[in-house]
């Protein structure tokens, strides 16, 4: 017997969520999705109103079913200063990515990101708790996911830890998913996969699909599907934005609009972990966009086309450059990643195309 609620209403628009998100595809992950009951990861998440003070919803408040079985994204974890820290991902996007993944009876699974545990608990059905390994940095969120994986009848192996140091103990993998936002794939998680072993995994604002085909080589292309992962917790580093406003102002024709959408995820191979914001007008229409990186470069570009730049590396230049490149729109499965145990390239449509050089990491 579940010792989780589960009323008419929840496992009926449990089903129905998983029979439209499992539409045309080939059924592999659709029990998962009708089986798994996401409220049991997710008793709770934080909503944002028109004046952005987040609100908690939970089991018994209007709309809260109807929300944890709908396709969206939602934010289960806040600091102090109300900035997420966790949340359960778009469930369209984690199908994309697990389908991705190509998992086959057997297969041992690391996943960097337990979050709310959701996700860990799909792929203890479809391989068996055994089978799977998940990491948080957050020891808090860990406990939490034990005690509701526990509840929906799974006891995978969960650790608190650097997931990007992955969990050598249990290695090797065959399959290898990260669900928080990275900037190349860490050496570690190379150094533990599998040969042939499949990663899937958030890098800048795309999913990259990769496959090792000898020890530290891997290769594979992004999905199309876009992704907004959180990424890895860091320090993070506030702009200057002082230092940028006493620059010499220059001209641009790229609009700010071109930033926040279609040059998006190029920017994020040619940025990794740029961070960008926005300045609106009373009617919400955005007058400015700012953008930076952690070695404490700023740039800021408003409607009027002035750009001013400051610190290190000069942000808007890499900008134009992407904006002269992508003159249409951008198909992420035109980009291609390539690991060598001395490199990471992404490189679009291989000839002739643009690269970009992933930071290596350290660890
Ligand atoms: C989008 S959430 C994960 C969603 C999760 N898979 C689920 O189904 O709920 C991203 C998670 O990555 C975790 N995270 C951030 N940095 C990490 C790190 N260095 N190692 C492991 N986990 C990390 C965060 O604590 C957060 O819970």
């Amino acid at each position: 017997m579940n010792s989780w609620p589960d009323t008419g209403t929840s496992a009926a628009l449990r089903q129905k969520y998983a029979t439209d998100l499992a539409l045309d595809r080939d059924g592999e992950w659709l029990q998962a999705f009708a089986d798994v009951p996401r409220h049991v990861f997710v008793p709770r998440y934080f909503t944002q109103g028109t004046d952005t003070a987040w609100q908690p919803v939970s089991w018994g408040d209007v709309g809260y079913l109807e929300a944890v079985y709908a396709d969206a994204a939602l934010t289960t974890q806040l600091d102090e200063q109300g900035i997420p820290t966790s949340s359960s991902s778009q469930p369209s996007v984690m199908l994309a990515m697990l389908e991705a993944l190509d998992v086959h009876d057997g297969h041992r699974v690391f996943e960097l990101g337990t979050g709310t545990g959701y996700n860990t608990a799909l792929l203890s059905h479809r391989l068996g708790e055994a089978r799977v390994t998940s990491v948080d940095v957050d020891p808090g969120l860990v406990a939490a996911a034990i005690g509701r994986l526990k509840q929906a009848g799974h006891s995978p192996t969960l650790a608190a830890g650097d997931g990007a140091l992955g969990y050598p103990r249990r290695a090797p993998y065959d399959r290898i998913i990260a669900t928080a936002g990275l900037h190349a794939i860490p050496p570690a998680l190379l150094e533990q996969a599998a040969e042939g072993a499949v990663i899937v995994a958030p890098l800048g604002y795309g999913i990259v699909r990769a496959q090792v085909t000898a020890p530290g080589h891997a290769t594979g292309r992004f999905l199309p599907t876009p992704a907004h992962f959180m990424a890895l917790r860091a320090a993070s580093t506030a702009p200057d934005l002082d230092a940028v406003r006493g620059e010499n102002p220059g001209r641009t024709s790229v609009a700010p609009r071109d930033v926040l959408e279609r040059l998006k995820f190029p920017l994020s191979l040619a940025l990794p972990g740029y961070t960008s914001c926005t300045w609106k007008d009373d009617h919400g229409q955005v007058t400015a966009v700012g953008l930076w990186t952690a070695d404490g470069s700023v740039a800021t570009v408003d409607t009027t086309g002035t750009v001013r730049q400051s610190g290190p590396v000069r942000l808007w230049d890499s900008v134009e450059e992407l904006a002269a490149t992508f003159t249409d729109n951008i198909a992420r499965d035109d980009f291609l990643l390539t690991i060598t145990p001395t490199r990471q390239t992404v490189t679009y449509r291989e000839t002739g195309g643009p690269g970009w050089h992933l930071p290596t990491l350290s660890r």
